[in-house]
Formats: C-alpha cells, structure tokens, sequence
C-alpha cells in the first residue's frame, strides 16, 4: 500500500462524505445523543463536505489505488478530523494521515496540536494514545447539527510538536 497524500478537490467531495459518514457513525454511535447520531445522515455530510471543500484547502486525502482510502482537516492548531475507511483500519494508514496532519499545524507556526475526541471512542482514543497524544481532560464539545444545538462528551488530547 503506497498512499498519495493530496490536497481534497470537489472530485473527491462524494468519496471522503461516504468515509466520514461511516465513519463517524462506527465511532460515535451510542456514544453521543442519539438525536445528534440521527441527523448524521449521508446528506447532512455530502452537503457539509462539498461546502468544506469548496470553501478552504485544509482537506488532504489519502488515495490508495484511485480510492479515497482516508482524510485529515486541520484549522490551524486543531486536527479537526482523521478518518480512514473500513477497509484500511489497522494498516498504518491512520499514522500517515496523522502525521501528515501533525506537520501542517507545524507548519502554521504552532507549537502544539490539539484535537476532541468522544469519551466512548476507544479505538480513537487508543490510537492518538499510542501516537504521543496526551489526555488533558474533559471538553464538551457543542455542535449544532440540522437547527439543533447538542453537547458531545469529549476529551481534549494535545500534542507539543518537535521544531528543527
Ligand atoms: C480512529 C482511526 C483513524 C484509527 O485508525 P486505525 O487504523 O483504526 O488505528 P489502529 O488500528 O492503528 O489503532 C487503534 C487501536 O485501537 C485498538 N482497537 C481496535 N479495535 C478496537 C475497538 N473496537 N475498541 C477499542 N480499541 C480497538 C487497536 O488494537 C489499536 O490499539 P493499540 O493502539 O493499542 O495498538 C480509525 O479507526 C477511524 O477512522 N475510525 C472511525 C472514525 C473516527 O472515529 N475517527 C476519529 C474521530 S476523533
């Protein structure tokens, strides 16, 4: 597997909402207000993502084979999103796509990164865990979703990042 790290255009918009819809569903599901996981539907990330690609450049896919296998966003010193799609879990393709992430909030001048990450999300959490990211506690995380404001029980977890 030799993945193509690439800035997202609006050709990939339809791949990476079907990688963040699934996605965020098996990492989230019963782990956030079932309210908020209903108005997740394929529709509400197709538009959210045509926007996002549309309206900035801080969307970098990972392309395997012509698949969009993965994405990163990041917004300046936050990695908002790291998804990998089913079939590249456990593959080293989240490292990639995090370290890739890693090197833009570098980049922009910050020293350190942070993301939120859902309590229940274990997977994710072990993952950021074993990539030197530490648990700085408890963040709830408002997201207004279709007109309606929920709270997702959160963690906050950073990363100081290394400077030549
Ligand atoms: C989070 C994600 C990017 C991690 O990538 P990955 O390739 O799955 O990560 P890995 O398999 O290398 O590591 C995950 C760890 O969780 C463990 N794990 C696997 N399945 C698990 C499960 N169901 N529950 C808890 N831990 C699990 C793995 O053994 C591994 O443990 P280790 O770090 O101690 O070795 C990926 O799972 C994903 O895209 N998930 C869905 C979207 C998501 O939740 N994104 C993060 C939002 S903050």
């Amino acid at each position: 597997m030799t993945p193509v790290l690439r800035p997202a255009t609006a050709d990939d918009a339809d791949q990476v909402a079907a990688v963040f819809h699934r996605g965020w569903h098996d990492g989230h599901r019963g782990h956030v207000p079932d309210g908020l996981t209903q108005r997740r539907t394929p529709e509400a990330f197709g538009a959210r993502v045509a926007l996002r690609i549309a309206e900035t450049t801080d969307t970098t896919v990972a392309e395997v084979d012509g698949v969009v296998a993965g994405f990163v966003m990041v917004s300046g010193d936050e990695v908002e999103q790291v998804y990998v799609d089913r079939a590249w879990r456990g593959t080293g393709l989240a490292e990639v796509l995090l370290d890739e992430a890693e090197r833009q909030v570098a980049e922009a001048g910050h020293p350190t990164a942070w993301l939120a990450v859902v309590v229940g999300n274990a997977r994710a959490r072990s993952f950021y865990a074993r990539r030197g990211w530490r648990d700085e506690g408890d963040l709830p995380y408002e997201v207004v979703a279709l007109g309606e404001r929920f709270t997702s029980p959160c963690r906050r977890y950073v990363k100081d990042l290394a400077r030549d």
